[in-house]
């Protein structure tokens, strides 16, 4: 039973234990979906021009003090002493960005750098306020900073609102959009805001979404724009970030060579999509109550009782070998209708029964969670089709199989 998918069933993903409060244990089941989602992103980041940084997770307080996280930020951050000095677990990625973008001398040439980083964070919540995976004190984000010129936020933007709407689009979410402007206090000079928010209208117009301003919304540091997911029930969600700034380039003096001599700031854009894939998960989760479309490639192999157990275990063997999740259900104490029926309650995807008959033509009898039965194919073709619906990520993938 530990095998099976039980993808409605939360605490066959994931669970909580006292001796590290907020911070999520993953199953392998947990893990597999935690996995594709930075799979998914990474795929994508691949055809965007991204490109996948790994920084540290600790860092002397000294960074923290420059980008002014010290100040602001100390009491949600975990730090402790080594060797008499201060040091701080990472709350966020950015200034460890700062650092890498400063690590040589950068052309203009090079701009957009677009850094990505899926690294762990960690936020001192107070243990009060802990609510399973929507406020816990250890995630990761598909989070990413984009080093770019004044006149480039445009085109980085209209990127952003793209991979954005490809992203939900495949989750099915419908989105809402904001453009936060300049607040009363904030930092830097008129004329830089008007620009870049110029470029953010010019962006979400192109973009052809509907999107409202609202105005002084927008960081003390820099315009952004506010985006909110609509789930299954009608729940909205902040989950992805859109976010200028033009103060932490400042603080840690970052710059770019435009012409042999002149040197000029770079802007940063801190952006995500799934924001923490820990909450992303939570709200996956509900919105499909449990059945994962998205994962089209979960599937479970049922063995007739008079099958024996080495050809099923050699047939998953096979899906593994392909990059595919499979289950085996071989339990001689059960008929083949009553597995074919716990594994549609399980929410898999797809049923492959492997019997005497089939074992003897290699093949596989396929049918889905909802009943509707593909009939026999061979495991080749079967694995084939799945690595297809994995790729393409389809969502009426039962139906079309
Ligand atoms: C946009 O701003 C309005 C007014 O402040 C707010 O009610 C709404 O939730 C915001 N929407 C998004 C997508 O952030
Ligand atoms: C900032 O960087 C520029 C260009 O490298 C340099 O000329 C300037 O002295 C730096 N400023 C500070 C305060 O370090
Ligand atoms: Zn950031």
């Amino acid at each position: 039973p530990d095998l099976l998918w039980r993808g409605h069933q939360l605490h066959y993903l994931f669970f909580f234990h006292d001796l590290s409060p907020g911070s999520c244990f993953f199953l392998p089941k947990g893990a597999y979906i935690y996995n594709s989602l930075i799979e998914f992103i990474r795929s994508e980041y691949r055809m965007r021009g991204f490109q996948e940084v790994v920084t540290p997770n600790i860092y002397n307080s000294k960074l923290w003090q420059t980008s002014g996280h010290w100040q602001h930020y100390s009491e949600n951050m975990f730090s402790f002493e080594v060797e008499k000095e201060t040091f701080a677990l990472k709350p966020m990625n950015c200034p460890g960005h700062c650092l890498m973008f400063d690590h040589r001398p950068r052309s203009w040439r090079e701009l957009p750098l677009r850094m990505a980083d899926f690294g762990v964070l960690h936020r001192n919540e107070l243990s009060g306020a802990l609510t399973g995976l929507t406020r816990v004190r250890r995630f990761q984000q598909d989070d990413a900073h984009i080093f770019c010129t004044m006149d480039q936020i445009e085109e980085e933007i209209k990127g952003c609102l793209d991979f954005l709407r490809t992203v939900y689009d495949v989750f099915g979410f419908t989105f809402k959009l904001n453009l936060s402007t300049r607040p009363e206090k904030f930092l830097g000079e008129v004329e830089v805001w008007n620009q870049a928010e110029k470029q953010l209208e010019n962006s979400l117009n192109e973009f052809g979404e509907k999107w409202v301003l609202n105005p002084g919304d927008g960081a003390f540091y820099g315009p952004k724009i506010d985006i909110q997911i609509k789930d299954a029930i009608g729940r909205y969600h902040q989950c992805a970030t859109i976010q200028l700034d033009f103060q932490l380039p400042i603080r840690f003096n970052l710059t770019f060579v435009r012409y042999s001599l002149l040197w000029k700031r770079p802007v940063i854009i801190h952006r995500a999509i799934l924001g923490s894939v820990e909450r992303m998960i939570a709200i996956l989760t509900e919105n499909y109550g449990g059945k994962w479309y998205i994962l089209p490639e979960s599937c479970i192999l049922c063995a007739h009782l008079t099958t024996r157990t080495g050809s099923a275990h050699q047939v998953r063997q096979e899906f593994h070998s392909a990059g595919l999740m499979t289950d085996v259900d071989l339990d001689p104490g059960c008929t083949l209708n009553k597995k074919i029926r716990n594994a549609q309650l399980a929410q898999y995807n797809f049923i492959l029964v492997v019997g005497e008959k089939e074992k003897a033509s290699d093949t596989v009898n396929v049918r889905t969670r909802d009943n509707k039965v593909h009939g026999e194919r061979t495991v080749s073709d079967c694995i084939e089709r799945l690595k297809q619906l994995k790729a393409g990520r389809a969502r009426n993938a039962e139906e079309d199989f």
